[in-house]
């Protein structure tokens, strides 16, 4: 066999094993995995080095306007860029409905925005703001395409559905194997708070964070999954930040309730102190759910470790710290007109490796699942997230023992800040490839734009999750006539 590339001499990890091999590569695939291979048109020396699945980052926003318009500052070549010297492979930002728009418009707009520009393969996720009969309709279509996951939001004046919009979304997507993707905050409990405090005249950016209770997360993360239990649909809890809404995820999870979660790096690093900095620099730490306290930090750590959340992602939300990003408000704008969200693509693997595996919290196998597996298999991403033979050869190679401290540069994205600036970090990724291509090596960009291909995903595996029949949608119990979905 002659190999287009081996990856030779280093210590393959995957989500359940660590052995030392080489990796020999035929038109974009893994074709061989073994001992010693020989041979290949290009090789690259992987001794002393992690070889790993690449990263699957699963939750982004890319060349995406928020409800109030504002474009992000990363559209898909520098965010495509920035995820691929972070260690990622692939990625699945978000391709965003905002009212009135029909999907098919939706989907064309984001394919413009994706195919010529990302370095890296590429999916969405489609948000949905506006659940009409017609939109309802245009869902089949969008999921024979592979896009099979739908997110829909409980907060945001513009965006959040209303319970009944969701329990729309939660039957159609059940119908077709998708699965329905929820941002879980009380949408009146913040505009409730967000009154209090302007009426007390506190709107420094250190009130974002107090001014979104926990309790808000909480209680829509119940909810929302009370809707799904009511119809027996597929749930994600994204960016779960509070203890409370992950013990609510573990405990659904093992009922055998067909639930998913996700927690991001910035509720396990930063605190709520992180806001409370000097003059307006606490909105570089904005995003929604905010971030909490130490204790919340430790209870994540718990639930990482014990199998809460299926994935770890960035929800990268890139605004800059200027008049076209946290400030397109004034640059002293009280906190509810400041951008939310901040950038992490870049970080997130870094982080979760030095902070995660360096620190003992979670093992080597863990953070390839959280990174990549568990994304690929939550998903349908068929050829992605593993090292095995015909998979996709999406892999990256990391130094286990580079020591850096985070500075702006690291990102490699179009932000003018970092919320990890000057944390130490241990491990590093140094090669990032995917379908054989090096897209990054030692620092350097390799890959031309535009190279990335859209990735048709499959439908929903619920193997092992049993779900809830509601007694009162029992017709054998109630009426006689089928009405569940
Ligand atoms: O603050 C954040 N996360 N902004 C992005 C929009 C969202 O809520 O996901
Ligand atoms: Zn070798
Ligand atoms: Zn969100
Ligand atoms: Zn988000």
């Amino acid at each position: 066999t002659e190999f287009d590339t081996v990856i030779h001499g280093g210590r393959v990890a995957t989500a359940s094993d660590l052995f030392d091999a080489d990796i020999g590569i035929i038109d974009g695939r893994i074709a061989a995995i073994n001992e010693n291979i020989a041979g290949g048109g290009r090789r690259i020396d992987a001794t002393g080095k992690l070889v790993m699945p690449g990263g699957i980052e699963a939750h982004a926003h890319i060349a995406q306007e928020s409800s109030a318009g504002l474009m992000t500052a990363d559209d898909y070549y520098s965010g495509s860029v920035s995820a691929a010297f972070g260690g990622n492979s692939s990625f699945i930002p978000f391709a965003a409905q905002h009212r009135g728009q029909s999907i098919a418009d939706v989907i064309a707009t984001y394919d413009g925005r994706a195919a010529p520009n990302s370095v890296l393969d590429y999916s969405y996720h489609l948000i949905i703001s506006d659940p009409s009969a017609s939109v309802l309709e245009e869902l089949p279509g969008v999921f024979a395409r592979g896009i099979t996951s739908f997110k829909v939001f409980m907060t945001y004046d513009l965006m959040n559905i209303g319970d009944g919009g969701m329990l729309d979304i939660l039957t159609v997507a059940k119908q077709h194997g998708a699965l329905t993707m929820v941002h879980a905050e009380n949408n009146d409990m913040l505009k409730w708070m967000n009154k209090r405090f302007a009426a007390a005249g506190l709107t420094a950016p250190k009130y974002h964070a107090v001014s979104r209770p926990e309790l808000a997360e909480e209680e829509a993360i119940n909810r929302a999954v009370s809707l799904a239990k009511l119809v027996d649909a597929p749930l994600f809890i994204v960016h779960v930040s509070t203890s409370g809404g992950a013990a609510i995820v573990q405990r659904e999870k093992l009922a055998g309730t067909k639930l998913f979660a996700e927690t991001c790096p910035q509720y396990l690093a930063l605190t709520r102190d992180d806001l409370d900095r000097p003059g307006m620099e606490g909105a570089k730490f904005i995003c929604s759910p905010p971030v909490r306290d130490k204790a919340t930090q430790d209870a994540l750590w718990r639930h990482v470790q014990s199998g809460t959340f299926e994935s770890v992602s960035s929800d990268h939300a890139p605004y800059r710290f200027d008049a076209t990003g946290k400030f397109a408000n004034g640059a002293d704008a009280p906190y509810p007109k400041i951008a939310n969200g901040m950038p992490g693509i870049a970080m997130r693997l870094p982080y979760l490796f030095s902070e995660g595996v360096v620190k003992g919290r979670i093992t080597l196998q863990q953070f390839v699942s959280l990174s990549s597996t568990g994304a690929a298999k939550t998903f349908g991403m068929a050829k992605k997230g593993a090292i095995a033979p015909g998979f996709d050869a999406d892999i990256a190679i990391w130094d286990p023992e580079a020591c850096r401290t985070a500075t702006l540069a690291d990102q490699h994205d179009n932000m003018n800040y970092s919320p990890f600036e000057g944390m130490q970090i241990e491990g590093w990724p140094v090669l990032t490839m995917n379908r054989g291509d090096i897209i990054v090596e030692n620092g350097e960009l390799k890959a031309d734009r535009g190279r990335g291909r859209f990735v048709p995903r499959k439908p929903v595996d619920l193997t092992g999750k049993p779900g809830y029949r509601a007694k009162e949608l029992d017709p054998a119990q109630n009426f006689g006539a089928e009405i569940a979905p």
